[in-house]
């Protein structure tokens, strides 16, 4: 019997309301508070990307969002990641946010703390940018597309794999428009997983 199957798959995995409407008003009040500085790839706004400050523990997300990424490295059947750094990003109107990808990390997340229908999206770029000139479209649709538009809600959260390009294709109307962004690289001190990895090369 014949088959499709779709080769090459890139997972992302959405988590809604990952908090509360109340986490997330004292999250926003936190941050609005913080200093941040000016990022070349944020365009009129600020980051604390350059600070290393460990902001998920100081904002009691560390473990929560941890247990996301192992359910996300478990469901794909890959070594596991621990979070090496986390920042936020605030954008005031007329901004928006540079293509760019966390290469050097191999699972990323973007939690949303303060958006509405103004602010500028989350734009994913296929990987792939020939496909969209060679399969000629009778409509946009998942095999041909160059990108996918994401229009984030608040307390939502996404994990992505960190060699995805991403940015926003949009800009922003939303005052303080703002998100938390951490990086997860391959943990591998872990023994479970070392273990796994030698069997397979063995
Ligand atoms: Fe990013």
């Amino acid at each position: 019997m014949d088959s499709s199957f779709n080769l090459f798959p890139i997972p992302i995995t959405y988590c809604p309301n990952f908090i509360s409407e109340s986490e997330r008003l004292v999250i926003f009040e936190k941050l609005c508070s913080l200093d941040c500085i000016d990022h070349d790839l944020v365009i009129n706004g600020k980051s604390s990307f350059e600070f290393r400050d460990d902001l998920l523990t100081f904002l009691n997300l560390k473990k929560r969002i941890e247990d996301k990424l192992t359910n996300y490295t478990d469901t794909l059947k890959i070594r596991s990641v621990q979070i090496t750094g986390s920042w936020y990003n605030i954008q005031q109107k007329g901004g928006y946010l540079r293509d760019h990808n966390h290469g050097s990390n191999a699972v990323s997340i973007a939690l949303y703390i303060n958006v509405d229908d103004r602010s500028s999206n989350l734009t994913f770029r296929n990987p792939n940018p020939l496909v969209s000139f060679f399969w000629s479209p009778l409509n946009v649709q998942k095999v041909n597309y160059s990108e996918h538009v994401i229009n984030p809600k608040n307390g939502d959260m996404y994990i992505f794999p960190s060699w995805l390009n991403h940015g926003s294709s949009n800009i922003n109307e939303t005052e303080n428009r703002t998100v938390i962004s951490a990086n997860a690289s391959w943990n591998v001190t872990n023994i479970e997983d070392n273990h796994k990895i030698n069997i397979l090369y063995q």
